[in-house]
């Protein structure tokens, strides 16, 4: 079967199936010429990358109602970004969404570039989210090509070389099925197929717009495609962190600008290291003199390595404590996951 008929079955099944989401203009709406805002499909593009869309959409939704337009983000203050940003994680993007929104007000007078290579040059955006804007914003025939996406091609073409290596060739695949007719449509119709149907663990084949024309469903296992290389175990880290009260206060740091989780606001740690802490290293390292207790432990797992925070625990403190930030504790929402869960476990746990 050629191109052209994988390409009008899934289409069509776009056209029935598409999934209604905030940022999206589906395709009925589409046809009838309502084009999606750029702004809010490059910001779902940055909060979906590395997370799910029931996940992102509760912060789309805030972002959008209180940031309108790409301006008024631009406008906003780096901290209440960050604080609004705490809990998708990969930080760094949060940054790079500001300094984006920042060049898009500064430098195009509020107005998004319409071309892949114009929106590539703006700051802190990538070619991921290049094509994806390109596509769905402005129905540019740019080859969309996310963790989804990969998927599916591995699949449809039966790819036995593995990921990552794969990925030149799975991309190499893709833009062989996009053309100029509804780029936007096409991008979105992958990404639904890959989210609905071709789904990582049990794929619903039975009800896939083009599996007749899948290798991978003719091999028998379609579920096996994309093959992986073989895992390499995350290292294990171990950190202690500070959980110091002192009435409804809580005593939070700035972590530095870069690094991981950096210019979010956190709970004063000692370095995490490949051996746990002893409890007098764990003193010795305190942000403030107090009469600490072991109040147990969190895990936590990041993309790189796992993570053990050992919790100490006191109220009051005293002596010097510079660069501590005293936070009401009902503000605990603006930190990361990781420390949203030592600070709830080192309040809750009895000293
Ligand atoms: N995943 C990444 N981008 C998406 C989009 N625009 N629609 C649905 N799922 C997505």
């Amino acid at each position: 079967m050629t191109t052209d008929a994988l390409r009008a079955r899934l289409l069509a099944w776009y056209d029935a199936n598409a999934r209604t989401l905030p940022w999206r203009v589906g395709p009925r709406d589409h046809a009838s010429g309502v084009r999606a805002d750029p702004y809010r499909v490059w910001l779902s593009e940055v909060m979906l990358q590395q997370t799910t869309v029931p996940h992102a959409a509760p912060y789309f939704l805030k972002f959008t109602a209180r940031w309108p337009t790409v301006v008024d983000l631009a406008d906003a203050d780096d901290g209440d970004v960050m604080a609004a940003w705490a809990g998708l994680g990969y930080y760094a993007r949060a940054r790079n969404l500001l300094a984006c929104a920042r060049a898009v007000a500064r430098d195009h007078g509020g107005v998004f570039p319409d071309t892949e290579e114009g929106l590539r040059a703006l700051p802190g955006l990538g070619p991921y989210t290049a094509a994806a804007v390109g596509a769905i914003a402005f129905d540019r025939p740019t080859n969309v090509v996310d963790g989804n996406v990969e998927r599916v091609m591995a699949r449809l073409f039966a790819v036995e070389a593995p990921l990552p290596d794969a990925k030149p060739e799975l991309k190499r695949l893709a833009a062989g099925l996009v053309t100029a007719e509804r780029p936007g449509d096409w991008a979105q119709a992958l990404m639904d197929l890959g989210a609905t149907v071709c789904r990582p663990k049990a794929p619903l084949c039975d009800r896939c717009p083009i599996a007749g024309h899948c290798a991978g469903l003719a091999s028998g296992a379609p579920e096996t495609f994309p093959r992986k290389a073989a895992k390499v175990e995350r290292p294990h880290r171990h950190g202690v962190a500070y959980v110091l009260t002192r009435d409804d206060r809580i005593a939070l740091v700035r972590r530095p600008p870069k690094g991981l989780l950096g210019g979010m606001l956190a709970l004063p740690t000692t370095d995490w290291r490949a051996e746990r802490w002893t409890h007098a290293e764990a003193l010795a390292a305190a942000p403030a003199a107090a009469d600490w207790r072991g109040v147990g432990e969190v895990e936590h797992g990041f993309t790189h390595f796992t993570l053990t925070l050992q919790l100490l625990r006191a109220e009051g403190g005293g002596g010097a404590s510079d660069g501590l930030i005293w936070s009401p504790r009902r503000d605990l929402d603006a930190l990361p996951s990781v420390f949203l869960k030592a600070a709830r476990s080192g309040l809750t746990n009895l000293l």
